[in-house]
């Protein structure tokens, strides 16, 4: 079992990472210190790994929430739903929630965390290889409003995650590149060896390779942790973990969030953060091309959507979250391995950009 530690002074936490590591009793004896404990998943995941968990909290007064499957699901009323659950079983400030299952159930079981009764521990056991690398750790949480993603949420770190590598055994293909988008990322933004290293074995890593796949998750977390704990709140450097994610929000805008992942939207908005930042004469067409031969290989798309014209992504851009006081801020590349957030580009490549990948 391998352990990364997210330093935050008081908040400090380990993720756990290791094949069938949700069979480990002494791991969950350690952060089972409560007799209530409620249990969040969804329709898909419980059929798969509820049993595992339900082992471990036999002898515990403990209960399960079971969402149905899909981002709908990430709202106000089942947010609404896990509160009256707990009330309902009268659990009190000391009880630990558990997420069991990918990033929608992720973040919708921290933000009740965060907020029933003021704030009681929880801890994310994420399933997807996108929760492992990304949403499980640094606090983000939140649900959706019907008029923005993430619009509602807390910063609101968990008391551990544990990532276990054999549950992504089920994770349908799609889902898995999904993933490999925001492992890629942390190789792009500010790890170039990382980078290096998904280019010699990536092969391994598609076929699932146990090693392979407990090194890129230790990584990707060791990176994020990094981060997360220079600028936890995103006052400014955790942005660059936002990489193509204001492309990528653009085009999943204009595709109703339906015909693309997310990761598959990243994907492809890394891929236009870095030709933009080439026509700006800050990166190199060498870096950009390794970019673009990785995201294929990896099965991720490297051309917009056909269903998409130049003016959606156009406008969705410029309201995007991220523009401050109406100026648009991107995450550009200096090279592989060094992002930076700015507001200096021009329109005018920045249209040369989206025009390019129609
Ligand atoms: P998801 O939670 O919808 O999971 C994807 C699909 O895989 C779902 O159908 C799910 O039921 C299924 N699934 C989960 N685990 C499985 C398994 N082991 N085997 C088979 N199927 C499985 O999507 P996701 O990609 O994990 O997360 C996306 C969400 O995460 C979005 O809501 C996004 O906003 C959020 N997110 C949050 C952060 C953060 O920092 N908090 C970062 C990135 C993304
Ligand atoms: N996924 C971006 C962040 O955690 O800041």
């Amino acid at each position: 079992m391998k352990t990364v530690k997210v330093n935050l002074k008081d908040r400090t936490y380990s993720i756990y990472i290791g094949n069938s590591i949700l069979s480990d009793t002494n791991l969950f004896k350690r952060y089972l210190t409560s007799k209530q404990i409620l249990i969040v998943t969804n329709e898909k995941v419980a059929p798969l790994y509820l049993s595992i968990i339900e082992k471990h909290v036999g002898e515990l007064d403990y209960e399960t929430y079971i969402l149905p499957d899909g981002e709908s699901f990430k709202s106000l009323e089942y947010f609404n739903n896990v509160i009256s659950k707990l009330i309902e079983k009268k659990f009190s400030r000391t009880c630990i929630l558990i997420a069991l299952g990918g990033g929608v159930v992720g973040d919708l079981t921290g933000f009740a965390a965060a907020c029933y009764q003021r704030g009681v521990k929880f801890i994310q056991i994420p399933t997807t290889l996108l929760a492992q690398v990304d949403s499980s750790v640094g606090g983000k949480t939140a649900v959706n409003h019907t008029s923005g993603k993430n619009m509602i949420g807390a910063f609101y770190q968990p008391s551990a995650v544990f990532s276990d590598t054999s549950v992504l055994s089920t994770l349908p293909e799609r889902e898995f590149s999904a993933g490999l988008a925001e492992v890629i990322k942390y190789g792009i933004i500010k790890d170039g060896k990382f980078f290096d290293w998904l280019e010699e074995n990536l092969s391994s890593l598609v076929m699932r390779d146990e090693k392979s796949l407990s090194y890129v998750i230790e990584r990707s977390c060791i990176n994020k942790a990094e981060v997360v704990a220079e600028d936890e709140k995103e006052i400014g450097y955790r942005a660059i973990l936002n990489l193509g994610h204001t492309f990528g929000h653009a085009i999943e805008t204009a595709l109703s969030y339906k015909k693309w992942l997310h990761g598959e939207a990243v994907g492809c908005g890394m891929l236009m953060a870095a030709d933009l930042s080439r026509r700006l004469g800050i990166f190199e067409q060498s870096d950009l091309d390794r970019i673009k031969s990785l995201l294929i290989k990896t099965n991720l798309p490297v051309k917009i959507h056909k269903d998409v014209q130049f003016e959606q992504i156009y406008e969705n851009m410029k309201i995007d979250k991220k523009s401050k006081e109406g100026i648009l801020h991107l995450v550009l590349l200096k090279n592989i391995g060094e992002a930076f957030l700015t507001s200096e580009y021009s329109d005018e490549l920045l249209k040369e950009t989206i025009e390019s990948f129609l």
